[in-house]
């Protein structure tokens, strides 16, 4: 007879968070235990089941830090009187090469939202980083089927031992090793949070083979896609989760490198170097070259990459600009593949 209730919120852009929450559901009913896994996104007011004594949190990490919307979610998360116990799971980028199954790295994202709930009153009893197949396919290919299928049974197995422990009253804070590694990425997780993010959602678009089914607009989590002069464009709340891209029947979304990489040479390089010498030269002469630089590079970051996009979405019309800027984007090409979570593992 199942006795008791746990409450697992997850968010997951390909599906890797989802199986977390999902495996440890499984595993509870072993410890009879019923478990409520609950999609962050399909929920409007947060209501914390008051037969849960253990709730569960299931989320991605992004540039480390957890994914801005668990963020937000957890953040707005109501207090607790009853010193509820809480655990955190996120899943990073794993890997495989040859035999060895090569790590993420988490940075904050498990220490800040610990931080949150302790605040709000809860009793952290779980930490654990969970390295499912990397999901970044704007960085890095999509890894093979082979490897795809060994790291998963790993974290499987993963899952059910920490499942065990919890829900027989452990403790586990595995994630506490990695502090050394997590706490020199600190800055990297502050830049993604503040700049990072942002601009990333403005390196999608759509090519011409996208056949406007509105599949990609009608399932994002956070509908961070619109249709603009019958081509899909992003908005600047996109989580680059990389449902979208991964989803798209035509795969006709692509990370466009190519212009990426232009632009930000241009944004980040280029235009600071020139407008600080000018103002070096004729204005304020003695003035700290490298404040000046990164100022200028500050204050025409964001505008750069949204003007650059709102261009680029105009110029994708013509069929030959967007042929260019698809095949300077690697996503374009064979190799590289897309990454679902795969189904039955
Ligand atoms: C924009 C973005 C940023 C990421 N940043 C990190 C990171 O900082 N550290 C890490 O280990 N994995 C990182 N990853 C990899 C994902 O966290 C990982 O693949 C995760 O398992 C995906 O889970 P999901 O399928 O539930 O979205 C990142 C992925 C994306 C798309
Ligand atoms: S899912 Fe692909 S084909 Fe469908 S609208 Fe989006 S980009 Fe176009
Ligand atoms: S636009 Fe795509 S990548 Fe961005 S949040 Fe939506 S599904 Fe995820």
């Amino acid at each position: 007879m199942l006795k008791h209730y746990i409450s697992i919120y997850y968010f997951s852009g390909t599906g890797n968070a989802k199986r977390a929450a999902e495996w440890i559901e499984l595993f509870a009913k072993n410890h009879h235990y019923n478990t409520h896994v609950i999609n962050i996104t399909d929920i409007k007011n947060i209501i914390v089941a008051p037969d849960s004594p253990i709730i569960g949190f299931c989320y991605p990490t992004h540039g480390f830090n957890l994914a801005p919307l668990m963020l937000k979610f957890i953040y707005n998360f109501p207090r607790t009187q009853k010193n509820k116990r809480v655990f955190l799971l996120n899943t990073r980028a794993g890997t495989k090469l040859g035999k060895v199954f090569i790590p993420g790295l988490s940075g904050v994202a498990l220490y800040l939202p610990a931080l949150l709930l302790w605040f709000k009153g809860y009793k952290i009893i779980g930490l654990r980083p969970l390295d499912l197949p990397s999901n970044w396919l704007s960085l890095h290919p999509a890894l093979r089927k082979k490897a795809v299928v060994q790291i998963y049974s790993r974290c499987k197995n993963i899952v059910e031992k920490f499942t065990g422990k919890i829900l027989s009253g452990k403790n586990v804070y595995r994630g506490l090793l990695d502090l050394p590694l997590d706490i020199p990425v600190f800055p990297i997780a502050v830049l993604y949070y503040f700049f990072g993010r942002f601009a990333l959602a403005k390196t999608f678009i759509a090519t011409s083979e996208c056949n406007l089914c509105n599949v990609c607009i009608d399932q994002c989590p956070v509908k961070a896609i619109k249709l603009i002069d019958n081509r899909p464009f992003w908005m600047y709340h996109c989580e680059s989760c990389m449902h979208c891209m991964n989803i798209c029947p035509q795969r006709a979304i692509e990370t466009a490198h190519g212009y990426t990489v232009l632009l930000w040479w241009l944004g980040l390089s280029v235009i600071p170097l020139y407008f600080t010498k000018i103002l070096l030269l004729h204005l304020i002469p003695n003035a700290n070259f490298d404040l000046i630089y990164y100022l200028i590079m500050a204050l025409t970051g964001l505008p750069l990459v949204f003007l650059g996009y709102k261009i680029l979405h105009f110029l994708l019309k013509y069929r030959w600009f967007n042929r260019l800027i698809a095949i300077t984007s690697l996503t374009h090409f064979k190799f590289w593949g897309r990454y679902k979570a795969p189904k039955n593992l």
